[in-house]
């Protein structure tokens, strides 16, 4: 079943039910300013920060499931209704919405009036500009009015919802005109504001939330002020407040009027924090004023429908150009659509946010993470290569010197998160993977020359080439008794946790130490990672590239050495017969071993052993391979590990506390199918790669909507597997490592257009049935339209490659200085 569809001319999702399975969000804003906006206009805003900088209050775990946003009420002679059907949920008699790139537009219509609300973050704003068009179809004049709400966050997200005794007395707000500025804690020790307009005189407002509700005993569903058709022009005095608008509006016949809200926030400097007068119309009742400036050059900027057309079209053609720089026109218009639109889309966002805001991230708990943020570079690289650089220095400079790592930091402050720590064993290992990406898709090396402090020597002078050094043998130096390297407190899989041993509830997994590690260091020195091995054959050889192409050698050939005594190692300890075990764990025993009882099979390892050829000449690779197909494939996708943990095991950890099917307890957790993916392109089986893919791509799942639940044009972390009661739900939508990596999965393995140090390679491993298919690449200031052509009906393997009608050797298209070429392909 659908929910809606989607509209790719326009590079939309159109839901045409307010009653979604769940609800189905988007972003708004890709610098400073962000909304989650859900398609009844529910969500929440931030500057930067979603805890330390939260605009708008949110209620998480609520019931109803999606109850506050900003919201538009309509009075039209006492029948009550929301353009986006929430809170009030009065049935429209019609109902849509248009999520876009960085856009929502929710239209409702209802006895003859139309409320079309068109929400937006442009380029370089901080602000949500909410545009409402409101057109009278029927054929009599109309009287209505109209009434905004947002309810103010006092800022930092985890104070604002633990520190009531504090809070209900610090709220404050002044009001100009149609602004209402929320300023708690302004005069104090913040310098910072946010303010909610509208380009029109007002009738009457509230700032108090219990005023607008009426009654304490109400909810958003039932505001009396509304309900009267009278706003209480209330004052904040601490308690909740909000800001909401009062506007009456008489419509002619066909007559349209459009009103413009604008959510904003703005900084001062210091010394310029307070105003020198009090106009005449200024409603406080402090003796100092805010300094308005800021907010008033914001409001100029789009009070009228020319100026907010002009900065839609100004984020359409953003995105215009941010999507020009790969697309592609496959046989298959899933694909197409995944590729060319909503699989980058959810690259930026997953770049900007790491895995700190969304439906099911409160904000609160995470920043940016190390490994999270390092992979997401992976699918965002090409599109502001940029912002890239700058995000791999600031991840960097939480690094250690030892090469370990914070594991999270603030994205405000830009420092690692003391209370989360270090000592996951894979955190290292991702910095190499995306600096290696970086340098592949500019040609930038002046990277590895960049000044990148580390955590604990902040002023000493280092570069990034030395990070890289360091996370490389953090792994090596740091190797258990079978020469695997140590799992610490856990790898990837955040759930398997060796050195925890906890029996007692609210012991983080993942921080807590069994005291009988501490003298070790905090973890065991017997348990091993045969994941990290793996990654580390897998990622290591970036590594050497970056160092051979600097001409060092000595130190490239040191370092390959380390690879290739770890393969060695792998094979000797951790190949089981038909795939390759999990981990050794603090007891020496194997996990993820045909010995086992449970939890025979995981799935992490695999796809990095066969990539990085473990084995190979024992035919290592296809028997994992076919393991996988064999124990992980269903339905849905593929399971993290089989058969579930049906008990707990103490010497696991977390793992095995979720119930069978879900989560790290074998759920299809999407994020590491997309491994298994490239490692079938890689072998050349382009038929499995792509059934694995269209079993998880979110436009393959939009027919089962109501079996998927979340939203079918983005990844979600998680799909309950086939040990779960709901077999093929979803979770977790949205901030996921599956963006990247499937990014990477479909654009670099499957139609096989990947950046390599030295140029473009093109290598497809594609379904046998294809033809072929078309791709335009810009690539180090060139443009290249690629042809692939598929006549022999393989799935891989290049035959012949022309750049310009000249033939190229190997399947590797060299950097052009400029200019547009092409390029043809035939497989055979
Ligand atoms: C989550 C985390 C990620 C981790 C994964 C597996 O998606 O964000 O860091 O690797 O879970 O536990
Ligand atoms: C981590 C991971 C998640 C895991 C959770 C459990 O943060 O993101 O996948 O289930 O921890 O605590």
């Amino acid at each position: 079943m659908k929910f809606g569809f989607f509209d790719d001319a326009k590079k939309e999702y159109v839901i045409n039910s307010p009653k979604t399975p769940y609800p189905w969000i988007n972003y708004l804003g890709n610098q400073g300013f962000f909304s989650l906006i859900s398609n009844t206009a529910g969500g929440y805003c931030f500057y930067k920060d979603a805890r330390l900088r939260r605009i708008t209050r949110y209620r998480y775990n609520n019931v109803p499931i999606d109850m506050g946003g900003r919201y538009f009420y309509i009075n039209d002679n006492g029948t009550i209704w929301n353009p986006g059907w929430a809170p009030v949920k009065t049935e429209l008699d019609e109902y849509e919405c248009r999520h876009g790139m960085g856009y929502t537009v929710i239209t409702g219509k209802k006895n003859g009036l139309k409320a079309e609300v068109t929400f937006f973050v442009p380029q370089n704003y901080d602000g949500e500009v909410q545009q409402v068009v409101l057109t009278n179809e029927s054929n009599e004049a109309k009287s209505f009015s109209i009434f905004s709400i947002a309810e103010w966050c006092l800022w930092d997200a985890q104070d604002d919802c633990t520190n009531f005794q504090r809070n209900f007395s610090t709220g404050r707000v002044e009001i100009e005109g149609s602004t209402i500025y929320h300023v708690t804690e302004y005069r104090d020790r913040r310098n910072h504001y946010a303010f909610y307009t509208v380009n029109d005189e007002i009738d009457g407002y509230d700032t108090d939330r219990d005023s607008f509700l009426g009654s304490i005993y109400n909810g958003w569903d039932n505001p009396e002020t509304v309900k009267a058709d009278k706003p209480s022009n209330s004052f904040a005095d601490g308690w909740s407040p909000v800001a909401s608008h009062y506007k009456k509006v008489t419509l002619a016949p066909g007559e349209s009027k459009t009103l413009i809200y604008i959510l904003g926030y703005a900084e001062n400097p210091q010394d310029k924090k307070f105003a020198a007068e009090k106009p005449a119309n200024l409603l406080t009742r402090e003796t100092w004023v805010l300094n308005k400036e800021k907010a008033y050059a914001m409001i100029e900027k789009y009070n009228t429908p020319e100026k907010v057309a002009a900065g839609l079209a100004e984020l359409r053609s953003t995105w215009e150009d941010l999507l020009s720089i790969f697309n592609v026109n496959t046989p298959d218009d899933k694909v197409n659509r995944m590729v060319n639109i909503w699989n980058q889309y959810q690259c930026m966002v997953t770049f900007n946010l790491s895995r700190s805001a969304s439906y099911f991230e409160s904000g609160i708990g995470r920043g940016m993470g190390f490994r999270d943020s390092n992979q997401d570079i992976l699918g965002f690289v090409h599109q502001i290569p940029e912002r890239a650089r700058e995000r791999l220095i600031d991840i960097a400079s939480t690094q250690l010197s030892d090469g370990g790592c914070y594991h999270q930091y603030q994205p405000l402050t830009k420092k690692g998160n003391a209370d989360i720590g270090g000592d996951f064993s894979d955190d290292p290992l991702w910095m190499i993977l995306s600096v290696a990406a970086y340098i592949k898709e500019t040609g930038d090396w002046g990277i590895l020359d960049a000044n990148v402090p580390f955590d604990d020597d902040p002023n000493g002078k280092h570069t990034m080439l030395e990070h890289l050094n360091v996370s490389f043998y953090h792994i090596v130096n740091n190797l258990g008794p079978h020469g695997l390297p140590l799992a610490m407190r856990a790898d990837w899989n955040d759930c398997i946790n060796l050195s925890c041993f906890s029996d007692t509830p609210g012991e983080s997994f993942q921080t807590y130490t069994n005291p009988k590690f501490k003298a070790e260091g905090g973890y065991s020195k017997i348990a091993e990672s045969a994941f990290v091995a793996a990654l580390f054959t897998y990622t290591g050889p970036a590594f050497v590239g970056i160092l051979e192409h600097l001409g060092k050698k000595d130190e490239a050939a040191k370092a390959q050495a380390e690879i290739d005594k770890m393969k060695k190692n792998v094979m000797e300890s951790a190949f089981d017969g038909d795939w390759f075990i999990r981990a050794y764990d603090a007891n020496g025993e194997k996990m993820g071993s045909k010995e086992c009882e449970e939890g025979k099979i995981f799935i992490e390892p695999q796809g990095f052993a066969v990539m990085s050829e473990i084995g190979k000449d024992q035919g290592a690779d296809i028997k994992t391979l076919n393991s996988i197909d064999k124990y992980l494939n269903c339905e849905f996708g593929l399971v993290l590990n089989n058969p579930a943990f049906t008990k707990y095991y103490v010497q696991y950890g977390e793992i095995s506390t979720y119930p069978g099917g879900y989560k790290e307890n074998a759920g299809i957790f999407t994020h590491n199918n997309a491994w298994i993916i490239c490692a079938e392109a890689y072998a050349g089986r382009g038929d499995k790669a792509f059934e694995y893919y269209s079993k998880i791509a979110p436009a393959f799942t939009e027919e089962t909507s109501d079996i998927h639940k979340t939203e079918p044009y983005v990844y979600g972390q998680m799909i309950g597997g086939k040990d779960a009661k709901n077999f093929g739900q979803g979770k977790n939508s949205w901030l996921t490592g599956t963006a990247a990596w499937n990014m990477v999965a479909i654009s670099q393995y499957i139609l096989g257009v990947q950046p390599v140090f030295d140029g473009l390679k093109v290598d497809p491993s594609i379904p046998h049935e294809w033809d072929g298919f078309t791709a335009v690449r810009k690539f180090r200031g060139a443009t290249f339209n690629i042809t692939v052509k598929n006549p022999a009906h393989v799935c891989k393997g290049v035959k012949t490659m022309t750049v310009d009608g000249k033939a190229v050797e190997g399947c590797v298209i060299p950097v052009c200085n400029g200019g547009t070429h092409e390029v043809e392909i035939v497989m055979g």
